[in-house]
């Protein structure tokens, strides 16, 4: 046969054959594979390829992390030779998760004391495990029987990659665990790199730091016992210079834990670009019994090569897809009522019962009951730990309210914080030894209340059964998970000295099952997790909430800021976001449809105070509740392009496109207008740009100017000429819907 073709012919033929070869093997080339001759471990997540391998001193060490390669040949492991006798081979070979010991001067994954006094911990490899997308790889000690299993997952769809390490004693003693981390990521060796990281304080939280990196170690934390608003656990580095949000790679990453973390971000004098998170080892010594393991957070990462902007596009996908509790089948998020900023701890029947008739008018979906419906919770000095209904304020239980609350239309929340205790309840009158405390000492308050030591089983039995009574004899759709301070004396004087630092650990553990317990019983239960603010969102608490309160600053201005910082790490699903009365704040004055616009960026609240509301106030909140509704799944699910910064002059903007392009909805807020200048045209991106839009517009007071919109426009002139906006005066806003139709 083969005599039958020309040599032209068999020459293309062989090229087809060698593309489809090369096709195949590529479709089904497996997303882990061991290459048995260079001893190399080759992860593919989609896009991305991560690579290590085991070195000739048996050492596991880290070669690649990128954009996707898919020669396997062109990886090796060599160590890195000692540069002088400063710098042995042990600190110099970038190692995947080094133990301390044999002289390692770099951040280690692991730090141990052995009963005997022994600090010294090698970690070589042993075997290794693939299953599908994930792999194990088990390191152990030189000597003695300390291993590490190292866990990884990949994500092809976002290129994601997961890392956790589960540390096991297999000796016949317990050891002391100082240090535990997730994974040390590293970044191709040099400098150059800009490292981005979230800051904040109560009612100012999600601030965006952008700083060079240099020598040295830069380190974010938290050492509160919960995730803190001080400091976020993600990271972004790039090293292109340059502010362009869409171009240029980018490394970033997220932890999952909603206890103490820590994530140090470190560059060598070799010019080695390390990351290295998990357990703050901050006060940590975490007991591992004789056959006991402990498991470190789990430590998210990724790669792209298109900016900060898809960057935060791949975490806001991640985190809806494998993170959060109903992953893909998550849906929208229902608009919501709180009566927080209305009453107050006043809350009764027949005044949440008038609000929720308002809220049902205006198309609110869910009403929330906040604080001071339960025990003698009449101010923030009482009653915290006592979760039964009031009776003074609600005679007849929360019963009839959810009634009226159902049969509006609604469903119903109710908020929650279970962790804590005032010194003024029943609860601590019984169980003055369940807070954390150390023996003697004085307690400190905070906001009038003690932390609950979760580390102990019977408190979390008391709270799981609370709550599990809670949401079974009472219709309760949502919980909204509060938490209102952090640890101080984190004692547990109950349980023998070396073994009371566990509490750091078991206290996140514990709560955790507290929240899986329970939606595996009441399996449609929704939670927000809230924490005075933005305490407490992280890829951990995420797995087991539905969505989390950003800030209790709701001041739109504010909010903006706050609101973009939030999405660099986290997707706007989750970004509950209210409008509230005015002055708020800054005793600042925005108007109802700047606070809307500002609100429909996220999922949608209202938290004002509707008796005071003019009749002309809730129509439009009306009007507006139904725009939001007619793109909330854009703006919830679909892809988010930051425009135009709050920070850094008088216009924000942002645009959310559907994942298939059909609608995208822009909002832009002017701050004031100055020297008559109108604004430039604002460039849209992520359309479809032989696609034709027809134009709508969501405010809710379109000015005489602003509604001389076309109709329709083209993707293509909305991607490269843009829209002007002709926005003025202060505070000025505008949102504008495209749907794709037929041009
Ligand atoms: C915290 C929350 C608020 C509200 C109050 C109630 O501050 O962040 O939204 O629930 O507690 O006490």
């Amino acid at each position: 046969m083969k005599s039958a073709f020309s040599s032209a012919a068999r020459l293309s033929w062989g090229l087809i054959l060698v593309v489809l070869s090369s096709l195949t093997a590529a479709m089904g080339q497996a997303p882990i594979r061991f290459v048995k001759t260079s001893k190399i471990f080759i992860l593919d997540a989609g896009k991305v390829t991560y690579v290590f391998g085991i070195n000739e001193q048996n050492i596991l060490q880290h070669i690649y992390w990128g954009g996707h390669v898919g020669r396997e040949e062109d990886f090796r492991t060599p160590s890195t030779e000692e540069w002088s006798s400063f710098d042995l081979s042990s600190t110099t070979t970038p190692q995947e998760y080094p133990g301390w010991g044999a002289g390692l001067y770099v951040e280690p994954g692991v730090k141990v004391t052995f009963p005997d006094g022994n600090r010294d911990l090698v970690l070589h490899y042993v075997s290794h495990q693939i299953a599908g997308n994930t792999l194990t790889v088990t390191l152990k000690d030189v000597q003695r029987a300390l291993l590490a299993h190292l866990h990884y997952t990949v994500y092809p769809q976002t290129g994601i990659l997961r890392r956790e390490v589960t540390i096991e004693n297999r000796t016949d003693k317990a050891v002391v665990l100082e240090s535990a981390q997730s994974a040390a990521w590293y970044l191709p060796q040099g400098d150059g790199y800009r490292l981005r990281y979230l800051t904040g304080r109560w009612a100012g939280e999600w601030q965006l730091t952008e700083e060079p990196l240099h020598t040295g170690m830069k380190v974010l934390e938290s050492r509160r016992g919960s995730t803190s608003v001080q400091a976020n656990p993600w990271f972004a580095l790039d090293r292109d210079g340059n502010r362009d949000s869409e171009d240029g790679s980018v490394w970033f990453g997220a932890l999952g834990w909603s206890g103490s973390w820590r994530i140090s971000v470190e560059q060598t004098a070799q010019q080695q670009v390390r990351v290295t998170g998990g357990f703050n080892p901050f006060d940590f010594g975490y007991r591992l019994g004789a056959g006991e393991s402990l498991t470190t957070p789990p430590f998210y990462a990724g790669y792209t090569d298109g900016g900060i902007g898809e960057a935060s596009r791949i975490l806001h996908a991640f985190e809806r897809t494998e993170i959060l509790p109903r992953g893909s089948g998550s849906g929208t998020r229902p608009v919501l009522y709180n009566s927080w900023y209305a009453t107050g701890f006043k809350v009764d029947e027949a005044g949440q019962k008038a609000l929720a008739e308002k809220a049902a008018r205006m198309g609110v979906e869910r009403f929330v009951v906040d604080d001071g419906w339960f025990g003698q919770r009449n101010d923030d000095h009482a009653g915290l730990g006592d979760w039964n209904v009031n009776l003074q304020k609600f005679p007849n239980g929360l019963a009839p309210l959810i009634r009226h609350v159902k049969d509006l239309g609604m469903d119903f929340g109710l908020w929650v914080e279970p962790e804590m205790v005032n010194p003024d309840s029943n609860l601590y009158r019984q169980h003055p030894d369940w807070v954390m405390h150390f023996e003697g000492r004085p307690r400190t308050e905070a906001r009038n209340q003690l932390v609950l030591n979760l580390a102990r089983d019977d408190v979390r039995d008391y709270i799981f059964d609370s709550l599990d009574h809670l949401v079974t004899v009472n219709d309760i759709s949502f919980l909204k998970w509060d938490y209102n301070r952090n640890f101080s004396e984190p004692g547990w004087p109950e349980v023998p000295p070396e073994q009371q630092k566990n509490l750091w650990v078991r206290y996140t553990q514990n709560l955790y099952d507290i929240l899986d317990e329970l939606r595996q019983k009441h399996p449609r239960l929704e939670i927000e997790s809230c924490a005075g603010g933005g305490g407490r969102v992280d890829l951990g608490i995420l797995r087991r909430a539905e969505q989390v309160w950003p800030s209790d600053n709701t001041e739109a201005l504010d909010r903006l800021t706050i609101q973009r910082g939030f999405t660099y790490a986290y997707t706007p699903h989750i970004m509950m976001s209210w409008v509230n009365d005015v002055p708020d704040f800054n005793r600042r004055s925005a108007p109802l449809q700047f606070r809307f616009l500002m609100a429909m960026q996220g999922s949608l609240g209202i938290g004002a105070d509707l008796n005071r509301w003019q009749p002309e106030d809730l129509a439009e909140a009306k009007r507006m509740i139904g725009h939001y509704k007619s793109i909330r799944d854009t703006v919830q699910n679909g892809l988010l392009y930051r425009l135009a910064s709050p920070g850094t002059g008088n216009v924000s903007a942002s645009e959310y496109v559907s994942e298939n392009k059909s609608q995208a909805v822009l909002f832009a807020f002017l701050h004031s207008q100055q020297f008559g200048r109108t604004l430039p045209a604002v460039v849209l991106q992520g359309l479809d740009g032989n696609a034709t839009y027809a134009l709508s517009r969501l405010d809710a007071k379109p000015n005489e100017k602003n509604s001389i919109l076309p109709l329709k426009l083209s993707g293509a002139y909305l991607m490269e000429h843009g829209l002007p906006l002709l926005l003025e005066g202060d505070y000025d806003s505008t949102a504008i819907k495209f749907d794709r139709t037929p041009p």
